[in-house]
């Protein structure tokens, strides 16, 4: 990309946003989401621990707390004893519980930023991490869980139907996938995020001095359910109230009863 588009880009595909892109690629901002993620790797948490600027104060944070506990409490439900793939692995929010249950544990993730804070974490627990964009990696190993800790709403919907059908060629038959993500609902998207004059799913986020346009697509537990449906799986998901949805998934054909 040359340097003028990737600073369209920076200024977001919106109209009447000083000359942003109104063209932007799928590829563009999948790339810029890379970015994102690099830098903002050191103060990713501070959203889900309420720390710095999202310190909301005691009252306000008892019902997020609530709900990240509902999160970490379908997981603590879900059998992840047997070989665990953790796609979109992060920082560790999910990999923390994951290691010490799993008899084998691959985490990947396109951030070498987030993979060394995830590392510093938990790979002392033999956790077996990978760099690679999860849109091109691919692996003929076999799984009996694949976690998926806020990956889903950034997958375009040019993306979605690919990413799942290899979803399903890395799982076990009887094999499942567990999924947390933000909700769509009253505190999401927020606004002013999404991008006038791009595509839905394209939000602005800004880091500092800077701001990224990436995907970011917001499902109620039915939306996401039916738009699993109609490529291949059938989903158990909840909301946990205001701002997640989580549960398990499984393809369609394997579903009994
Ligand atoms: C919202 S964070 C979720 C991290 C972790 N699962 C969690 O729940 O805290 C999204 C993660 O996806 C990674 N990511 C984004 N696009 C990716 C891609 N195309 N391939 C691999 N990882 C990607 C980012 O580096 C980041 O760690």
């Amino acid at each position: 990309m040359d340097r003028a588009r990737a600073a369209a880009l920076r200024r977001g595909p919106g109209a009447g946003r000083g000359g942003g892109l109104l063209d932007v690629t799928d590829e563009e901002l999948l790339a810029e989401q890379h970015r994102y993620y690099e830098a903002r790797a050191p103060v990713y948490e501070d959203v889900y621990f309420g720390r710095s600027r999202h310190d909301r104060g005691a009252v306000l944070d008892e019902g997020w707390l609530a709900e990240t506990t509902a999160l970490e409490g379908s997981l603590a439900v879900t059998d992840a004893s047997g070989d665990v793939l953790e796609l979109a692995c992060g920082t560790g929010l999910w990999t923390r519980f994951l290691a010490p249950r799993a008899r084998r544990l691959v985490a990947v993730d396109g951030s070498a930023a987030m993979l060394a804070q995830n590392r510093a974490r938990v790979g002392g627990a033999g956790v077996e991490y990978v760099q690679a964009d999860l849109f091109d990696w691919d692996t003929d190993e076999r799984f009996d869980l694949v976690v998926m800790g806020f990956f889903v709403s950034h997958v375009p919907p040019s993306r979605f139907e690919a990413f799942w059908t290899k979803i399903a060629t890395w799982l076990r038959p009887g094999g499942r996938v567990w999924l947390a993500d933000d909700s769509a609902g009253p505190m999401r998207p927020r606004d002013g995020s999404l991008v006038v004059g791009g595509p839905s799913y394209a939000h602005r986020r800004e880091l500092g001095d800077d701001a990224y346009t990436i995907v970011k697509r917001f499902f109620t537990p039915e939306e996401l359910t039916t738009a699993l449906a109609a490529v291949g799986w059938t989903a158990d998901i909840q909301a946990t109230g205001e701002h997640f949805l989580v549960g398990t998934v499984r393809p369609t054909d394997q579903t009994t009863g």
